[in-house]
């Protein structure tokens, strides 16, 4: 069980469990933070979210959706996405702009 700590681009933050083999995106929308998806599938990019601080494992998803220039700056799919540690991961992208 790991805790994952979900900033929405506003103070502060949540910190929810997550278990190994359960993905990010199930985690997340299990609580009242809520990432939207569609397919769950790694296929239509809707549950992009990027990775602030942690590891973890990737399954098979769409290149098209996710671009490997993505993938190495820690975009990722929660859908696809399952901690091999603690983390700490921004779900509202729209912030990431206003952020930095
Ligand atoms: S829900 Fe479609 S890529 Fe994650």
């Amino acid at each position: 069980m790991f805790t994952i700590k979900v900033l929405d681009g506003s103070e502060g933050h949540i910190g929810l469990p997550c278990h190994e083999n359960e993905s990010l995106l199930d985690a997340v929308n299990k609580r009242e933070k809520k990432i939207p998806y569609a397919c769950k599938g790694g296929g239509c990019g809707l549950c992009k979210i990027k990775v602030e601080e942690g590891e973890f494992k990737r399954g098979r998803s769409s290149k098209t959706v996710l671009p490997d220039h993505e993938r190495v700056m820690n975009y990722t799919l929660a859908c696809k996405t399952y901690p091999i540690s603690d983390m700490k991961i921004l779900i509202d992208l729209s912030k990431l702009t206003h952020s930095s």
